[in-house]
């Protein structure tokens, strides 16, 4: 096949049939003479607005997300607007849950669509933003302006750069995948031009990548700058991560160099069964250790960048302990694991200890008074410093995370908390008993591609 017909089998796939943009528009009406009525009772001037690619019609197939911005007057004052955001939410859905943002919001359930209701402030520029969702609207409003430009097909470049970029796992500005959010998808195509232009351009990224439609504000960082264009002190990619920007130009090359639906809709791997994980073990000869607790329950916004955080502080704390860690993953579904992969799982019972230059008189000597008598070998002098062998306080990577020396790790707050309440700790073959909720993350583990 070629590129073009795999694209058109694609868009076939991906592109909202006329029946689901009804049921959708239905569902959204619906929503906003709730949302409408509720504010007429309390006496409020405020219209009601869809956002998002639901109002663009750039939203993938299948998706079932509708934000509705509610564009309240400025004289509000903040707890004001608070309160009538959450009172017209709870009106529209009287069991729909409060969410946090910067802001409190409320999310429903209206005939199948998960629905978020969101107050703003109705602003008539950017310059007096004064809630982190204010510029919403307004991106709704410059959307509107390329794809007019753009003519024809906007939709569909932008529904192929989402559907590729989640092919890929870099689609979403949740801080799960820290990757290019649909916003940020709509501008790169209206940047450079479409979707198959936007993949010869990340083909060939090369930090820092800057697209400035506005003189930016700022002296923006990171390997990926996209100012906004409804507010030139805010970078639209600053969350994508430096791995989810190498994913996408390396996805791009493999396109471009041989195209394929594959791209689109990746094969998720076969769940790895215990014999595998002992061949694999066998065969690697490094020693597998798994912690794992009850997942805390708390939004995926911040258990993701709290189990990175705990990953992270724990492989450096291995490492500080001289373990040389090959590999570690988190991932979470009613359990939370930290996936540890070790070159060697046990260590001799010395520990190196290096102290100050022999030269530097008060600290060398009160090192040198410290360990005399004490049983270490040494102190010797090497390399001008004073050095002792002293004895280690955990050999094998299982024993330091089953110690109260674990704790000493950087975690985040609900991990923390849960591991405090219990963990288990799974050493090489017998992570078996995990594989049945976590068969796929173990197959990625030992096969992990691009
Ligand atoms: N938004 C933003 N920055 C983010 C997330 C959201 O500016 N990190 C704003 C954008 O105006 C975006 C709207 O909130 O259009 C809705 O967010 P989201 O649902 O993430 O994006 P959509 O454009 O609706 O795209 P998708 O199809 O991915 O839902
Ligand atoms: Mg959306």
């Amino acid at each position: 096949m070629t590129a073009e017909e795999v694209l058109s089998e694609v868009l076939d796939q991906v592109s909202p049939s006329d029946e689901e943009r009804e049921a959708l528009h239905e569902a959204y009406e619906s929503v906003r003479e709730r949302a409408v009525e509720t504010l007429d009772q309390e006496g409020i001037d405020a219209d009601v607005t869809l956002v998002g690619s639901a109002a663009r019609d750039t939203w993938l197939s299948g998706d079932r997300d509708i934000d509705v911005f509610l564009l309240l007057p400025t004289e509000l004052e903040r707890d004001e607007f608070e309160r009538v955001g959450l009172n017209v939410g709870r009106a529209v859905f009287p069991d729909g849950t409060v969410e946090y943002a910067e802001h409190p919001y409320v999310q429903g359930t209206e005939q199948g669509y998960d629905v978020d209701i969101v107050p703003c402030y109705d602003l008539d520029s950017t310059d007096e933003l004064r809630s982190a969702v204010d510029r919403t609207p307004f991106h709704k409003e410059h959307i509107r302006g390329i794809a007019e430009e753009f003519g024809e097909g906007y939709g569909d470049e932008v529904r192929l750069l989402k559907a590729f970029g989640r092919g890929a796992g870099v689609y979403g500005s949740d801080l799960r995948t820290r990757g290019f959010g649909g916003y940020l998808c709509e501008l790169l195509v209206g940047h450079y031009g479409g979707f198959r232009e936007v993949l010869e351009a990340a083909a060939d990224w090369s930090p820092q990548v800057r697209i400035e439609p506005r003189e930016p504000e700022d002296g923006f960082e990171g390997h990926l700058v996209v100012v906004d264009p409804v507010d030139p002190s805010r970078n639209v990619a600053s969350v994508v991560s430096e791995d989810s920007f190498a994913r996408l130009i390396d996805a791009a090359r493999g396109w471009l160099d041989e195209p394929n639906e594959s791209y689109f809709f990746p094969e998720e791997p076969e769940p790895m069964g215990s014999e595998e994980l002992s061949e694999a073990l066998k065969e690697r000869r490094t020693r597998l250790v798994a912690v794992v607790f009850e997942a805390p329950d708390i939004v995926e916004d911040q258990l993701y960048p709290q189990l990175r955080k705990t990953r992270r502080s724990l492989v450096e704390e291995l490492e500080r302990r001289g373990f040389d860690i090959i590999r570690a993953d988190e991932f979470a579904d009613e359990r939370a694991v930290l996936l540890v992969e070790a070159n060697v799982g046990e260590q001799s019972r010395v520990e190196k200890h290096a102290g100050p230059p022999v030269h530097v008189r008060e600290h060398a000597t009160a090192f040198a008074q410290k360990y005399e008598g004490a049983d270490v070998v040494g102190p010797y002098i090497e390399d001008g410093r004073y050095v002792v062998e002293r004895e280690r306080e955990h050999t094998k990577v299982e024993d330091f995370v089953r110690s109260d020396a674990f704790f000493g790790v950087g975690m985040g707050k609900g991990i923390k908390e849960k591991t405090k309440d219990g963990y288990e700790v799974f050493v090489g073959e017998d992570c078996a008993p995990l594989l049945n909720e976590f068969g796929v993350e173990f197959a990625r583990h030992f096969e992990p591609t691009a």
